[in-house]
């Protein structure tokens, strides 16, 4: 059986006992946080109208030299007030592209991490009165991984200390010149007002703007896949 990892070695060693590759693939999507349903590799499409068609060239442009958008610290913004129109979808090809081109020649540590927002704000609430796992293995890993996908930064706030929290984080990240990718359904002026001007400062003054204008294409069977 040939596994789901999209890559270029025509899957020669998917019948061997051992194939070296899936073994790195497989340890960085582990740290990595990333679902096994968002490991896989899907087929972005453009609406009829091609309305995101430069945003997609200018992501697709990042995807082939990714791994030195990461060595530069460089960050994403990615953000659109439609759901479903693909800013986690590209985030994550993103981090897909980068294990692809550093799995042979990476050493055994995270590399890149996918952080929930909304998951890590409930993390911090929750590990007050019981030790969460989820919130202990970002910890570990977010300042020491090239790249962070900080996903959803959202309208539901959370407390000023779960804020200063992920504030701290992300501040820390920028000061190392270490890369990220934020996404949102807000834009620079709603963050600001949602979350406060200096996590909104640091997000959108530090990041290329990527603003999504395309339709909804999330489908049941997705949603279904994700439970
Ligand atoms: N360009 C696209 N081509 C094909 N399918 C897509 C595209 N964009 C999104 N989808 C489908 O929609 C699903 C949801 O996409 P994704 O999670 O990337 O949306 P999002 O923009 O992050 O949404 P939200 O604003 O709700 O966070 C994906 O799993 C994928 O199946
Ligand atoms: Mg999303």
């Amino acid at each position: 059986m040939t596994c789901f990892y999209y890559n270029n070695c025509n899957h020669k060693d998917c019948e061997q006992d051992f194939c070296q590759k899936k073994f790195k693939l497989d340890f960085l999507y582990e740290k990595s946080l990333l679902s096994d349903h968002q490991r896989k590799r899907i087929e972005l499409k453009l609406d009829s109208d091609k309305s995101d068609l430069e945003v997609f060239k200018f992501l697709s442009h990042i995807e082939q030299n990714i791994e030195r958008f990461v060595n530069e610290g460089r960050n994403l913004f990615i953000h659109s007030p439609n759901c479903g129109n693909g800013k986690t979808s590209w985030s994550v090809r993103l981090m897909q592209a980068y294990f692809n081109q550093i799995w042979h020649k990476t050493p055994m540590q995270c590399r890149a991490l996918f952080i929930s927002v909304p998951r890590f704000l409930l993390a911090i609430k929750e590990n007050i009165t019981n030790k969460s796992e989820y919130l202990e293995k970002v910890i570990q890993s977010v300042r020491v991984a090239d790249l962070v996908i900080w996903d959803d930064i959202a309208a539901k706030t959370g407390t000023e200390y779960e804020i200063n929290n992920l504030l701290s984080l992300i501040d820390s990240r920028l000061s190392l010149g270490k890369s990220n990718i934020f996404t949102s359904n807000l834009n620079g002026a709603e963050i600001s007002r949602a979350l406060g001007d200096r996590l909104a400062s640091r997000i959108c003054n530090m990041s290329v703007d990527v603003p999504f204008v395309g339709a909804d294409k999330r489908v049941f069977a997705d949603f279904s896949s994700n439970q």
